[in-house]
């Protein structure tokens, strides 16, 4: 059969390759019956799941029949919940006429980009970066052009930068904060220097959110819609994936400047009719008190389990150069365990630690090209006591 040109483009998605073989020794640790069994750091997914106000608001919409069709944009009440949000936990002034519900971040991306890319136009982004971005870009015809991070600038994009690349094909910049791989966010400074130097040159901000909700520090833990002029050329993408635990119900949203809400509308409509109504009906109980209340705990669990293992990373031997100030990531230096292990690369050293650890993790490689050979991420979305067992696995095979 022949393929079109655009699926011979899209590079394979390493994580998932990873992902495959650890589950497949996963199953044989388990049928051999392995006192040491395979732990997951490599899952970019919390290991809770929806709350239990969520799953009950489920059940009543499939047990009452509310499960047609909705509006191509959601239900006008769960826009509602997310503009009340936005005002109560970030202080900005979202309208739910702006606010977007799609099926999942991906699905919000993939929308963004068909509707503001035309063929060969350029997106200028962070590497490392999430590998899907470049993905949902060249599908849209555009050019994903990625610059290199440092340490220094928290592996995101500084306004020189931006600034310096910018080119006559460029259209935009598409961003995460806090990032995949990184847990890290773009320092608020920054973030509004990128922002002029787009408004000056008519571009777009694409800014994936999808982990604000997962902050671990006042600092970062602002939305980029509360910068001067933000409804006029900033798409911010956020989800019920990461802070909601809801990752298979594939439910996300974004926001969205006034002039671009019926071209969206249009687009979905066509490409999605709409996002999963039961999702989206279980969704609003995510905003009840005692959801909030759960969500909030939760991410202290995420906070003291970061707490725990970037430190026990390091003493192992694999330095996080930035501490993450918010996900569930660690993006950790992975030179020295690579020496001490006789391995050539990040690559390599998943597939050791897999076979003489019995931990799944992920290498460098799909985010980018930027050193990304000597970086490994850790996923913490994992139990204290897992993460506990695997910082004492690495420890003494780095030993
Ligand atoms: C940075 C980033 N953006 C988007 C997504 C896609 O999320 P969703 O499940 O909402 O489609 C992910 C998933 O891991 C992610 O890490």
């Amino acid at each position: 059969m022949r393929l079109s040109g655009r699926a011979g483009r899209a590079t394979p998605f390493y994580v998932m390759e990873v992902a495959k073989a650890a589950a497949a020794r996963a199953a044989e640790l388990a049928r051999a019956g392995s006192d040491k069994p395979m732990i997951f750091l490599n899952v970019g997914e919390p290991d809770f799941t929806a709350p239990p106000l969520v799953q009950e608001a489920a059940a009543r919409a499939v047990r009452d029949g509310v499960t047609q069709y909705t509006p191509a944009l959601g239900i006008m009440p769960l826009r509602e919940h997310i503009s009340r949000w936005y005002a109560e936990r970030f202080g900005v002034d979202v309208p739910a006429r702006r606010i977007v519900i799609t099926a999942g971040a991906s699905a919000a991306l993939q929308l963004a980009c068909l509707a503001l890319i035309d063929a060969g136009d350029e997106i200028l982004m962070p590497d490392p970066s999430y590998p899907c971005n470049r993905q949902f870009v060249s599908a849209a015809e555009g050019r994903a052009v990625l610059l290199p991070t440092t340490a220094a600038d928290r592996y995101q994009l500084s306004a020189d930068q931006v600034e310096a690349a910018w080119g006559p094909d460029t259209r935009g910049v598409l961003l995460a904060s806090p990032s995949n791989p990184t847990g890290t966010s773009i320092a608020p400074q920054e973030l509004r220097r990128i922002h002029e130097v787009v408004r000056e040159r008519g571009g777009v901000l694409l800014l994936d959110e999808i982990y604000l909700g997962l902050s671990y520090d006042e600092a970062f833990g602002q939305s980029a819609l509360a910068l001067p002029g933000a409804q006029d050329d900033i798409v911010s993408i956020n989800s019920f994936s990461k802070y909601f635990h809801m990752t298979g119900w594939r439910l996300g949203w974004m926001v969205v400047p006034d002039a671009l809400v019926p071209v969206i509308d249009q687009l979905a409509a066509h490409l999605f009719i709409c996002p999963s109504t039961v999702a989206q009906h279980a969704a609003l109980a995510c905003f009840e008190p005692d959801s909030i209340a759960e969500y909030e705990r939760r991410r202290g669990a995420f906070k003291a389990r970061r707490d725990f293992f970037v430190p026990a990373l390091a003493a192992a031997g694999l330095p996080v150069p930035v501490m993450p100030d918010g996900a569930f990531y660690a993006w950790a230096d992975c030179s020295e365990a690579c020496r001490r292990l006789g391995v050539a690369d990040s690559w390599e050293l998943s597939f050791t630690l897999m076979e003489q650890a019995n931990l799944a993790v992920t290498p460098g490689r799909d985010f980018g090209d930027a050193g990304t050979a000597q970086r490994i991420r850790f996923s913490t979305a994992n139990s204290m006591a897992q993460l506990q067992e695997a910082a004492a696995r690495l420890a003494a095979l780095l030993a």
